[in-house]
């Protein structure tokens, strides 16, 4: 099968080297991938929201299967347009995407099924959120840009004048563009975080191994909400016991409702939750696999992910099992000095050789470009180094120790990944 990859990130790197290990991938593109990625696949020079040029490399190069990971062209209707052309895609339809593309639609849909989620209220007008904010005076209070917003369109208030800063810099300032034309402001919960990236082909939920981010760009968590600088695989809060609550209080009744909707979901459905004292909770949903929590997830898989991919496109996701590899997986992202704020790029990445040099590790590229036999930085995350192990404590060590080997001016990485809640 020739397959096409979408998308240039960690994700895109940690789904390319999973699908090399299946027999039936004999051609492996990827648009517009990186410089890791030029290793491993064919990178294609096109951009990531180009559905006319993407579509129609597909049909000249008579691809058999494309694979949408990132957020914006699923919104953007990418799997729709492959499917419009005769082009089996995986990842949701544009009308299911938005329950991560409109968080106003995610919230609603939630209440409107009983799924498990914090208080919330929805704005289109800052004048009446600040209102809201300053008689209800309950902080931290949670102010949310519906639209998708790199990762970074959720501020945690502490007072109200921060709650009305916020507001105002996404309604007012635009901070996030047309992404904060409404708000939702809700609840702030408590708790550990988990995520859970499930498989969906719209009829049944095959939840993957748990794992958990670490969003906040410093150790102890502080510093600013990152795209995500760390994660690691299973989540230790994330028991069996509270996994048969989440499949029947939050899986099924999503994949649902989203029926209910007429917006039937398939491909990869990401659960952000918070194991609150009142129960599991939806955080957050994403339309897609996580970025870095692919890198801790897919390492894990033992069944072909290409015969996962053709069985959800199919609609036969119940008829096959999927194994996964006991013991746990963590990640390391190196980001370039000054990450998620502003950084230089182009800078020299020293301690590289294609497959790791630790044992058991494994170097998934983010930010790189390679050029004259060099790798250099070309982006916030720059890699997600990561190693597999029997144990946590030993796949931690095994992803610091690879750290070590690789440098770069400016890297930044959390020493604490984890060990945080
Ligand atoms: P999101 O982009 O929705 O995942 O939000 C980013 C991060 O903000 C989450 O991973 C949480 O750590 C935090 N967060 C979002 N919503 C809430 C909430 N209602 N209560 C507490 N923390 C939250
Ligand atoms: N790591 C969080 C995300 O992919 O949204």
């Amino acid at each position: 099968m020739k397959i096409l990859m979408i998308g240039s990130g960690g994700r895109e790197h940690a789904l390319i080297k999973k699908l090399l290990e299946s027999p039936k991938c004999t051609k492996l593109y990827c648009a517009p991938g990186n410089g890791g990625i030029s290793r491993d696949a064919e990178v294609v020079n096109i951009g990531v929201m180009d559905k006319e040029n993407m579509v129609k490399f597909a049909k000249d190069n008579e691809i058999d299967l494309a694979f949408v990971a990132p957020d914006d062209p699923l919104a953007d209707g990418m799997v729709d347009a492959f499917q419009n052309a005769g082009i089996r895609a995986f990842g949701p339809n544009a009308n299911a995407a938005i329950i991560e593309a409109s968080k106003v639609f995610s919230k609603n849909l939630m209440k409107k099924y009983n799924i498990p989620t914090a208080k919330y209220e929805v704005f289109d007008n800052a004048k009446k959120a600040i209102e809201y904010v300053k008689i209800h005076n309950t902080t931290p209070v949670v102010v949310k840009a519906d639209g998708l917003a790199l990762g970074k369109g959720v501020i945690i208030a502490q007072t109200v004048d921060e709650a009305v800063n916020a507001i105002k810099s996404i309604m007012e300032d635009k901070k996030f563009g047309a992404s904060g034309n409404n708000i939702v402001i809700e609840e702030f919960l408590t708790g550990p975080e988990v995520s859970v990236l499930t498989f969906t082909d719209g009829k049944c939920v095959k939840p993957m191994v748990s794992s958990k981010d670490h969003k906040r760009a410093f150790d102890n968590d502080e510093g600013l909400n990152t795209g995500g600088m760390g994660t690691v695989s299973p989540n230790p809060y994330y028991t069996d016991e509270i996994a048969d609550v989440c499949m029947e209080t939050i899986f099924k009744p999503t994949i649902n409702a989203m029926n209910r909707e007429g917006r039937p979901f398939k491909g990869c459905l990401y659960f952000g939750l918070m194991l609150t004292p009142n129960g599991p909770k939806v955080i957050e949903y994403n339309a897609r696999f996580g970025d870095p929590e692919a890198q801790v997830v897919l390492p894990r898989l033992k069944t072909d992910l290409v015969d996962i991919c053709e069985a959800v496109i199919d609609e036969r996701l119940s008829d096959i099992d999927i194994e996964w590899y006991d013991g746990a997986a963590a990640c390391v992202v190196m980001a370039s000095g000054g990450y998620p704020v502003s950084y230089k790029k182009g800078i020299e990445i020293f301690g590289l050789d294609d497959n790791g040099q630790v044992e058991n590790s494994i170097v998934y590229h983010a930010g790189t470009k390679y050029e004259d036999g060099k790798f250099y930085t070309s982006g916030g995350r720059v890699l997600g180094v990561t190693a597999k192990a029997p144990t946590l404590d030993e796949a931690l060590s095994a992803a610091y120790s690879a750290v070590d080997k690789i440098r770069f001016d400016g890297a930044h990485f959390r020493h604490d990944i984890g060990k945080t809640k």
